[in-house]
């Protein structure tokens, strides 16, 4: 098929465009840049041996969606444009709103001028309103979240349902993802958050680099196996899989599915399996809990494995390596 990736200079987006390829898809990019490289793009095509056109443009602009669409024949789209720092949301909730909804709204519409029903939303489990252990796509989904950043993707699945109501033609997938780490094997393409890194798998990669002073631990005292929150990273190629196992599996209405392992790790998990790595002790210390944090946060991934007939493979040893590798062969990650 041939697929738009809006956002797809990314983290996700541009390991899910080598998959893709791979599984014998056209992809085409359209990105404003704004929290992505072109370089990311460039890599990506030169991976995959196949060359991505990037349309460098806001996918809140209706015209212009429509216009990439038409340009290039898409029978498809997998929507991941949009701000996603959960922080900066509650900071910026107007921004977070008009970026996030705007762009899917457009992009839904400029589908419809062109008759493109395929369609699959880059969603979150911070969607859930009680994060907790092997969380099921029936557990409770709101609006009554602890941020504006969540809020905006449990809306964006609310619009997609009214959407697929109103016309019945439409396929769509919602992925639900977990927490997304690791790198392509080739360590040509990986995370590249901008400024300090809130997520903990690149700012720990950041402290084994040396470009951060020490891991600060938030809190240590949560009922979980070590003290220390515990949550369910998925490598971002198992992720990139599962995108292409719901684009292939696409029917009209909508499959709501989570993207997870279905195991936990903690930040002492991840701590560790970094410092075997890197072979190495890495300074750390224990500091008060971040506000909002959850004690634990994985997913059942039974319904993805039943209905997508998809499973993730790599383990977090696996992310860790390929994170580490990512990060020592590009210390300032797509700047160069
Ligand atoms: C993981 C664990 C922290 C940093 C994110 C956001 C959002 C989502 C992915 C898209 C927690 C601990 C972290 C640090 C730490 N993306 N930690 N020190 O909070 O599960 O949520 O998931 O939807 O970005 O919702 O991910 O990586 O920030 O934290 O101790 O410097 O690591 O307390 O237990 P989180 P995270």
């Amino acid at each position: 098929m041939r697929v738009l990736l809006t956002g797809g200079a990314g983290f996700i987006g541009s390991h899910t465009a080598i998959v893709l390829i791979e599984h014998g898809h056209h992809v085409v990019v359209l990105d404003d840049l704004s929290n992505a490289s072109e370089e990311a793009v460039r890599r990506a095509s030169r991976l995959a041996g196949v060359d991505i056109p990037l349309a460098v443009g806001d996918a809140g602009d209706r015209e212009l969606v429509g216009r990439t669409i038409a340009e290039h024949g898409i029978e498809a789209v997998i929507h991941f444009a949009g701000r996603k720092a959960v922080g900066e949301s509650v900071a910026k909730p107007l921004e977070y709103y008009r970026v996030n909804l705007g762009s899917a709204i457009a992009t839904l519409e400029a589908m419809a001028e062109h008759g493109v029903t395929r369609f699959v939303f880059s969603s979150s489990a911070t969607v859930y309103e009680q994060p907790g252990e092997l969380l099921a796509e029936s557990a409770p989904v709101g609006i009554d979240l602890p941020n504006p950043y969540g809020r905006t993707k449990a809306m964006i699945e609310a619009i997609v349902a009214d959407a697929s109501t109103a016309d019945p033609s439409l396929q769509a997938a919602v992925l639900r993802y977990f927490n997304p780490v690791g790198a392509h094997a080739s360590g040509e393409i990986g995370e590249d958050p901008k400024g300090i890194p809130n997520n903990l798998m690149p700012f720990v990669a950041q402290v084994a680099a040396g470009v951060r002073e020490r891991l600060r631990i938030f809190g240590d005292d949560y009922n979980t196996h070590d003290g220390t929150g515990v949550r369910d990273y998925i490598h971002v190629l198992d992720l990139a899989e599962g995108h292409v196992a719901a684009l292939e599996k696409l029917e009209p209405g909508v499959l709501t599915v989570n993207l997870g392992t279905g195991a936990g790790g903690s930040v002492f998990d991840v701590l560790h399996a970094f410092e075997a790595t890197v072979g190495r002790e890495l300074p750390h210390e224990v500091v008060a809990r971040r506000p909002g944090d959850a004690a634990v946060s994985t997913a059942n991934p039974a319904l993805a494995h039943e209905r997508l007939d998809w499973r993730t493979t790599r383990t977090l040893a696996d992310a860790v390596r390929d994170t580490w590798r990512w990060q020592e062969r590009n210390p300032r990650g797509y700047a160069g």
